[in-house]
């Protein structure tokens, strides 16, 4: 379905980002990516390059402007122009509880909502026709844990960013977000019953449920869906919980 769209992925050397990445390799995109793990970004390019070079790996930090000015200009001499962008590497500092400092904060905020703003200001007179972007936001965007803030904060700022840009790159570039509630990126089998039976969906979230709807708002067909968010983790925070209410205990502030 994306025989040779050329398709950027930041943070696509491990988790979520890697799946995106071999999804859109199997539908026939061309993938050029960016992750500062330079093993695991190296093992992913020889995984979907085998015999050919038409992919490309950047070893460098969103958090970094000239690392991004330097990945586009390689991408824009290879390519010439691009179809995708999906916004995907973030990481956490914590937050108020554990004193994340002026910089830590500061820097999940570059990595996690400057660097997609950045990055779509270096593409936005790079886009072909019919191009899409997409953000990983959080279900954190709007509900926290203790000692989050850090990166709450990116992801309610990659949420606005989202509607922000979808007006500014109208008739250019549709973009939209994803919230991913808890995605297991590891592979483990052990979760204990209640892990999975809290989602209403009854199982813990993987990579492919983010991949598949990545693909999805990609699609040209889906050309309706502009400026908006989907909420992917399995109707988690559909759930209204109560002291003593269906079995819910609070134990603790
Ligand atoms: N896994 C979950 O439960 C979950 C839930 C909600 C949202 N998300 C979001 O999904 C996205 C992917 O999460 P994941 O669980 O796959 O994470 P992950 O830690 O498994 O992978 C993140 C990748 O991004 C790279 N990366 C981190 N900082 C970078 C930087 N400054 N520059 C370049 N690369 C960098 C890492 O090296 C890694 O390859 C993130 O935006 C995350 O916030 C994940």
């Amino acid at each position: 379905m994306f025989d040779d769209k050329v398709c950027i992925i930041t943070g696509a050397a491990n988790g979520i980002g890697r799946n995106i990445a071999k999804s859109f390799h199997k539908e026939g995109a061309v993938i050029a990516f960016i992750d500062t793990d330079l093993d695991n970004g190296q093992k992913l390019l020889s995984d979907i390059n085998g015999e050919e070079t038409k992919h490309f790996f950047f070893h460098g930090n969103v958090g970094k402007e000239e690392e991004l000015k330097s990945f586009i200009n390689e991408v824009i001499k290879r390519y010439g122009k691009v179809d995708y962008l999906v916004n995907n590497a973030c990481y956490s500092n914590k937050g108020l509880l554990t004193c994340c400092s002026y910089e830590e904060f500061n820097d999940v905020l570059r990595v996690g909502v400057t660097a997609p703003y950045y990055l779509t200001m270096l593409l936005k007179d790079h886009f072909n026709e019919g191009a899409s972007i997409v953000n990983i936001s959080s279900t954190r965007a709007k509900m926290s844990q203790r000692d989050t803030e850090s990166y709450s904060a990116a992801k309610g700022g990659i949420s606005a960013l989202t509607h922000a840009m979808a007006m500014s790159l109208a008739g250019s570039a549709r973009v939209n977000s994803i919230s991913p509630g808890w995605i297991d990126t590891t592979n483990a089998e052990n979760f204990s019953e209640s892990d999975k039976l809290q989602h209403p969906s009854q199982r813990v979230g993987n990579p492919e449920d983010i991949a598949r709807v990545v693909l999805f708002l990609c699609d040209p067909k889906s050309d309706f869906i502009n400026g908006e968010n989907i909420t992917v983790d399995g109707g988690m925070s559909k759930k209204m919980i109560y002291h003593d209410d269906e079995g819910w205990r609070c134990t603790s502030r």
